[in-house]
């Protein structure tokens, strides 16, 4: 069996301009959201990664017309049927399970297997089918497969014990199309979900209060045809300022809104990197200073992203002294502390955290992407490390970071991709 790996011989200094894509947590979503529309969708900005291609699979299970050019996506719901997603597509993105909430609303009934994704401990979906039942829909487990139906859905109003991404936009999805008012109470405030309801208000919902703790929302009889521009990956551009920071001299990263980035920006400052806002560009300047140890936690928005504590790690192992992390949302979130430590960090792994002895030089070394988020964490390592990094289980990679090997060799990366025998 072989099996393609990126290959990075580090310690080359990157120069340049980089420009973000849009961002994939509010692609997965829009995607569905637009066949809650009984007319065509335009979506402007799509990243070109996999996970895109494994909607586009599911949408065309489900009879829709999906048009893919270059970063514009058309979907056309106006013919599709109401057929069960069972197929192995479901498995491979986590964000497959927003067809529950478009489906349930739209035809008042779903049949979908157990949804995919990155493994990051456990990662339960309770939250979205309390909202589902909340609606008055009935929920069964058969065979791998959620089957959830009501004869209708009506408003009403749902607590969310955490403030769950996933389960903020899947009830708003349900409830668009529900009779009467519902009320989401502890929403979650990420910018992705205010970009899936600024879709959902273009295509005629009624949708109050999306980024405050409460969201409320006016069902509707029907939704229409609209078109959406993206906002950017606040995590693309997230790893860039980490691998700027780690390896740039002087990069340009464009196309940030640098407002969804300010606790990143806040922890990069305190590590002593220098940078500058510029519009919607963000500067980052090389520098022979060492970096300072820092402590951080996760947290949900606006707090330090879990998706960034990755690739941060990195950057902590090249700072003097002790640095720590602490995990408040995916707490066994650590997978890529012992692959980084076969690079030569030092990292030791405690219950939700992780403590950073540090500086360590890094050496090249053949490590595996356990996760999308782990991947941009070897990234960063490979690029700053002595020797070749080949990163295996790419596939993690390609799933949320669109053509990275091409942004990197832009800026002056020697990074290639081959096949492997394992
Ligand atoms: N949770 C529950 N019950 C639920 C839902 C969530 O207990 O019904 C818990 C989770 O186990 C976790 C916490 O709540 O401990 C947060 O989960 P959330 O629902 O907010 O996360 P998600 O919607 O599954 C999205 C992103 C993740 C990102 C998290 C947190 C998508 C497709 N995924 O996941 O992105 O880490 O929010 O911000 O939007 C990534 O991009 O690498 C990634 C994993």
């Amino acid at each position: 069996m072989s099996e393609k790996v990126i290959a990075i011989e580090g310690g080359y200094k990157l120069n340049g301009t980089v420009r973000i894509s849009g961002a994939k947590n509010a692609t997965v979503a829009l995607i569905p959201a637009a066949v809650l529309a009984d007319e065509p969708v335009d979506i402007y900005g799509v990243p070109e990664i996999s996970d895109v291609e494994a909607l586009a699979t599911l949408l065309r299970e489900l009879d829709c017309d999906v048009k893919i050019e270059g970063e514009d996506i058309r979907i056309d719901p106006s013919h599709m049927k109401e057929i069960p997603l069972v197929s192995e597509a479901v498995n491979k993105l986590r964000a497959s399970y927003y067809f529950m909430g478009v489906l349930l609303g739209k035809y008042k009934k779903v049949k979908i297997r157990m949804p995919g994704g990155c493994y990051l401990g456990p990662r339960p979906i309770d939250l979205h089918l309390k909202g589902f039942k909340a609606l008055g829909a009935t929920i069964e487990y058969v065979d791998d497969c959620y089957i959830i139906e009501a004869e209708e859905l009506i408003g009403n109003s749902i607590y969310l014990d955490f403030a769950s991404v996933g389960a903020t936009i899947n009830i708003m999805f349900a409830a668009v199309k529900a009779k009467g008012k519902t009320i989401i109470e502890n929403a979650a405030k990420e910018p992705e979900i205010i970009d899936v309801a600024n879709l959902l208000v273009k295509m005629g919902a009624k949708i109050r209060g999306v980024g405050t703790d409460t969201i409320t929302i006016e069902g509707v009889e029907e939704l229409h045809g609209t078109f959406h521009e993206i906002i950017p990956d606040r995590i693309e551009a997230g790893t860039f300022l980490i691998i700027a920071a780690a390896a740039g001299e002087k990069v340009i990263i464009q196309n940030i809104i640098p407002q969804h980035l300010e606790a990143l920006i806040s922890k990069l400052k305190e590590m002593g990197v220098k940078m500058e806002v510029v519009g919607d560009s963000i500067i980052v300047y090389g520098s022979e200073e060492p970096l300072q140890n820092i402590k951080v936690k996760t947290q949900i928005y606006p707090g330090l992203a879990t998706d960034l504590q990755q690739p941060l790690t990195t950057l902590m192992t090249q700072a003097e002294g002790i640095s720590q992390v602490q995990e408040t949302i995916y707490i066994e979130r650590f997978k890529h502390c012992e692959q980084l430590n076969k690079m030569g960090a030092h990292i030791e792994v405690g219950e939700a955290k992780s403590t950073i002895f540090g500086a360590t030089p890094l050496h090249g070394a053949r490590v595996m992407a356990t996760d999308l988020r782990c991947g941009a964490a070897l990234v960063v390592a490979g690029l700053i490390a002595k020797g070749k990094t080949e990163i295996t289980n790419i596939y993690h990679i390609d799933r949320g970071y669109d053509n990275i090997d091409h942004k990197l060799i832009t800026l002056g990366a020697h990074v290639t991709r081959y096949e492997i025998d394992d």
